[in-house]
Parts: structure tokens; sequence; C-alpha cells
């Protein structure tokens, strides 16, 4: 992996050992020919989506899975060769690309396939997935009557090749069954109707694969599991497997003084000292994702837990601590450090959001570390 200096004393710590025994556990969990996409849209889930890609595939993946064709190009232009399959709508103007990089496209519209099909050069395919919207109503098709004519159109032209059929479930992380049961159905309903079956055939995310056995099909795609998080608090007692979360983010004091009664910290002037009072500033701010929500949220200062004070300034966060402490003491606003541990389940709590949010949410701006047991 190419090494970058960075100037800047904040970081996401991304444990790529954690990352790799999640994933191989959950290929040992799940039956060998069952094939797994892993899900590295958004950055992979703020994880780096390159570093993570190839952790995932030397790990036992069969291919990966993101929103965007952008997102799909970027790992092609990585060197990765490995099946991509974009989940999300693309343009058709846009299938000529995704047919030279060899990169699978979601098709939900006849009218879609009728313009890609003019732009797909002579000689090349693109291969297509149809999605099924079976009740989450977001993309796909919804009648058979729409399935028949793109299925049709797909096996008469020879700049297509049907390579998979999926769709989505909205409920899989709760425990009542009654509406995924119904998704299924529908599902299984649209696979009747298919003339022919392609090769992949998906339903499952995390919370299907790992939590519903007849969710399987012959393909899964894995995303918030593989990141060491539960897909939803209702099932973080039900994973089959035992979860490392990969993710951290560490600062380190910029600044520390002591505030005397009545003296006041940050933005709106309105947190103010009852008594002395050590205070210490920290490089990260909201245009890290580190957003204003968080003020009074604990973090770890020297083994123990302080709170965030003040409003959180756009580059900068204020702490109390206990006593005065060097500049440059590490603190861990998610992770663990001595006897303290702060989920990335913490951080959604506090901003009462799900975890996936979060580790998306912290920006670019933050550099990702990546470490293994041979390496930092
Ligand atoms: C279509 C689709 N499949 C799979 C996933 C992966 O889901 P999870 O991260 O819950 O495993 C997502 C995530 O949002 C998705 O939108």
């Amino acid at each position: 992996m190419e090494d970058k200096v960075f100037y800047r004393d904040t970081w996401a710590e991304i444990d790529l050992d954690a990352l790799y025994s999640n994933i191989s556990q959950i290929r040992e969990y799940l039956p060998e020919e069952t094939k797994i996409f892993a899900a590295v849209k958004a950055n992979a889930y703020g994880h780096g989506d390159i570093p993570t890609s190839k952790t995932v595939l030397a790990a036992g993946v069969h291919g990966l899975a993101v929103a965007f064709l952008d997102e799909a190009l970027a790992i092609r232009e990585a060197g990765i060769t490995a099946p991509i399959l974009v989940l999300g709508a693309s343009r058709a103007d846009d299938a000529w690309i995704a047919a030279r990089k060899n990169i699978s496209l979601t098709v939900f519209q006849v009218d879609w396939l009728q313009e890609a099909e003019k732009v797909i050069p002579a000689g090349t395919n693109l291969r297509v997935h149809i999605k099924c919207d079976t009740g989450m109503g977001r993309i796909g098709i919804t009648k058979e009557d729409e399935l028949e004519q793109i299925e049709d159109f797909i096996l008469q032209s020879d700049r297509f090749f049907f390579e998979g059929i999926f769709t989505h479930f909205s409920t899989a992380d709760q425990l009542d069954e009654t509406y995924y049961n119904q998704q299924l159905s529908r599902f299984q309903y649209f696979l009747s109707c298919l003339k022919t079956l392609p090769p992949y055939i998906h339903a499952a995310n995390s919370a299907g694969a790992l939590c519903h056995h007849d969710s399987l099909f012959n393909t899964v795609r894995i995303g918030i599991a593989m990141y060491g998080l539960s897909p939803s608090d209702e099932i973080k007692d039900n994973l089959p497997f035992n979860r490392k979360e990969v993710f951290s983010l560490h600062t380190k004091i910029t600044h520390v003084k002591k505030l005397h009664v009545g003296e006041k910290v940050g933005y709106g002037a309105d947190y103010t000292a009852t008594k002395d009072e050590w205070i210490a500033t920290l490089p990260i701010g909201y245009a890290d994702g580190w957003i204003r929500k968080l003020k009074g949220f604990e973090v770890i200062a020297d083994g123990e837990m302080v709170p965030i004070v003040g409003k959180i300034c756009m580059d900068q966060t204020m702490i109390k601590l206990p006593r005065s402490m060097p500049v440059g003491t590490q603190i861990t606003l998610i992770g663990k450090q001595k006897e303290h541990f702060i989920s990335v389940d913490d951080v959604a709590k506090k901003l009462e959001t799900i975890n996936y949010e979060v580790t998306c949410a912290i920006t670019n701006r933050v550099p990702r570390v990546y470490k293994t047991s041979k390496k930092v």
C-alpha cells in the first residue's frame, strides 16, 4: 500500500486485521457456494475504498459493490480486477464505459436499456443485474410485466449480458419478520417469472445474510458487518461471529490552559468555568464530520473519560481535563484507550442516528491510517 505523509495530528485508524478477521469469519459462516459482494460504497463506509477492497478480496470475497459508477471506476483505476456491481442508478449514456471496464450495472427500465444499447460499442457487452423493488420503495421494477419486458430486451440484445437479479430488504435488521417475509415472497415470485436464471441471485445485506438463512440465494452483499458493526441494536446479539470494530478516531492536544471561575469557552461563550478548570483544545471540528451535536460527549484523555465543552468549531473542539496534560497527549474519540472503549454506536446514540452514518460522515480531510500486524 502506498504510504502518505500527513501534517495533521488527527487521524482515523483502520484496523485491517480486524476487517480481515470479520470478513473471513463471515466467509466461514456462510455456505461455501455463497458468493460475497463486499459493500465498499461511500469510500467503504468511510474506511477507505481501496485498502478495504484489497483486504476483503484477500480474505475471500468474490466481488465488490458500490453505489455509483465513479466509485467503481476509481477501484478499477487502482488496478483491482474483481467483479464490481454498481447498486444504484447510472446514466444510460455512461453504459459504454461500464462495458469497457467490465463493471456490472443495475437496470430496471426498458427505456434505459434502449438508450444504453446505442452507446455500447459493437463487440462488447454490459453485464446487468435487474433490480426488483419488493417493498423498499427505492429503485427497481415493481410489476411482473416490467420484469418480462426487461428480461426480453436483455436476452435479445447482444450488447447486454444478463448477469444478475436482486432485491433489497428494508427490515432484515428487525426481529419481527412479517415485512421481511412479504419481500422475500415477492422476490421469489419475480424469480419464478424469469425465462432464465442469471448467474447471480441476491437479496441479503449483512442482516439478511447473518440472521435469515432463507435470504441467501447464491450471492449476498455484506457491508456494515465486515466493518465490525451491527446492522441494528435489535440484532446485535444475534450476529454469528466475533466482530471487532475496524474504525477508530484519534487526535492530539494542541493547547492546554487553566480557566478561572467565570471564564468562557467557544462560540456563543456558552460554557463558563465554575472553578479553576483545565481546558484542552483538539484539532478536529465539524468540517471533519465531528459535528456540533457531539457537545457534551465524553472522549478519552490519558485513559480517562472527559467531556467536550463549549460549541464544537469548524476545525477545533475543546475538552475539560481533570488535570493539566502535555500538548501532544493522544485523545481517542472513537476506539480503545487503556481501560475505556468508545464504540461507533456510542457516537451514533449521542447523535440519534445509526452507526453507518457516523463512519461515512468523517470527511476526507481526516487522514486514514491503515494498521496491520505487520505495519502501520
Ligand atoms: C442495495 C444494498 N445492498 C447491500 C447493502 C449493504 O448493507 P449492509 O451494510 O447493511 O450490509 C446496502 C447498504 O446500504 C445496499 O444499499
